[in-house]
């Protein structure tokens, strides 16, 4: 039985990357060929059994609650005119009261303050976090391959994938040891945007952890790192002596909080649509791409 229940999902961040696009709209709620990027991100959650969503937000993100909502002037109009497919559409995405809880992050600390924010609403050993930019196109959901991977004895859990060396200093780059092939990579330490010539590996963190809820005691008392901010990394550097495990999901990963991965994901999640494939291959013949 999965044990985890709930997801974390950080949507605080300004978007500034977006801008204009993101002035008055969260960048969560960018889309992607149809469904904004944090639809995708519940979608994959309730794939792994989650039951509670947590969104650390803050100002200007009420577009995200509206979204998960009901909307009833919009259902009853649907209703009346028999459209009856897309009013499935929204009537799906529906979370129910309870299960979704919106919580500010009031100033913009970081990714592991932003976690820490909801220290009071997780009662689980263990719990998940998705970073919504992070994009992931595969047969079976991310969250779903690690949940079912996920054992607590090895410590906390994070997605993994390889980058090329001049981009380490991108994201959390884990230490390994000399058995770096497998699924599962046990890791000695993890290491928050490092200097590339001093990345440990090419190993990085993508948005998707499962952590042992102790990580909140370490967060608390957690000094800043790499940008000023306070790192969930450094948090998760913290608890290695309890293991840390790298999960190689299967997958394509788009980072969508820049304007190339976001691109790349219209362009992958259009032609992973039957009904869009060959209208994408037309477009791109059409236009000599
Ligand atoms: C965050 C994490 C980083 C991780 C990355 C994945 O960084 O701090 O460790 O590798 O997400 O996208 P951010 O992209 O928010 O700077």
């Amino acid at each position: 039985m999965n044990p985890i229940k709930t997801c974390i999902f950080p949507v605080a961040g300004l978007g500034s990357r977006f801008l204009p696009a993101t002035k008055s709209i969260p960048k969560e709620m960018m889309v992607v060929v149809d469904k904004p990027l944090i639809q995708y991100a519940v979608e994959e959650a309730k794939a792994a059994g989650i039951e509670r969503f947590i969104f650390v937000t803050s100002q200007g993100k009420t577009a995200i609650e509206d979204h998960f909502d009901s909307c009833p002037m919009l259902e009853m109009a649907l209703r009346a005119r028999g459209k009856v497919q897309e009013l499935s559409l929204i009537e799906d995405i529906k979370l129910n009261p309870g299960q979704a809880i919106y919580i500010r992050q009031q100033a913009p600390l970081g990714l592991g303050h932003a976690v820490l924010c909801a220290q009071e609403l997780v009662n689980e050993d263990a719990f998940a976090v998705i970073l919504a930019d992070d994009l992931v196109l595969a047969d079976h959901p991310c969250l779903q391959q690690m949940t079912q991977a996920y054992s607590p004895l090895e410590g906390n859990m994070v997605g993994v994938m390889e980058v090329p060396y001049d981009h380490t200093n991108r994201y959390g780059i884990l230490k390994t040891s000399q058995d770096a092939d497998g699924q599962k990579i046990i890791a000695e330490a993890v290491v928050e945007k490092p200097a590339i010539d001093q990345a440990p590996s090419r190993i990085a963190v993508i948005g998707r952890y499962i952590l042992n809820s102790q990580i909140f005691q370490h967060l608390r008392t957690q000094k800043p790192g790499a940008g000023g901010e306070i790192q969930l990394t450094d948090a998760i550097q913290a608890m290695i002596p309890r293991g840390l495990c790298g999960f190689r999901f299967q997958g394509q990963r788009f980072d969508c909080g820049t304007k190339e991965g976001w691109l790349e994901a219209n362009m992958a999640f259009a032609y992973a649509d039957p009904q869009l494939k060959d209208h994408l291959k037309a477009m791109l013949d059409k236009y000599h791409f």
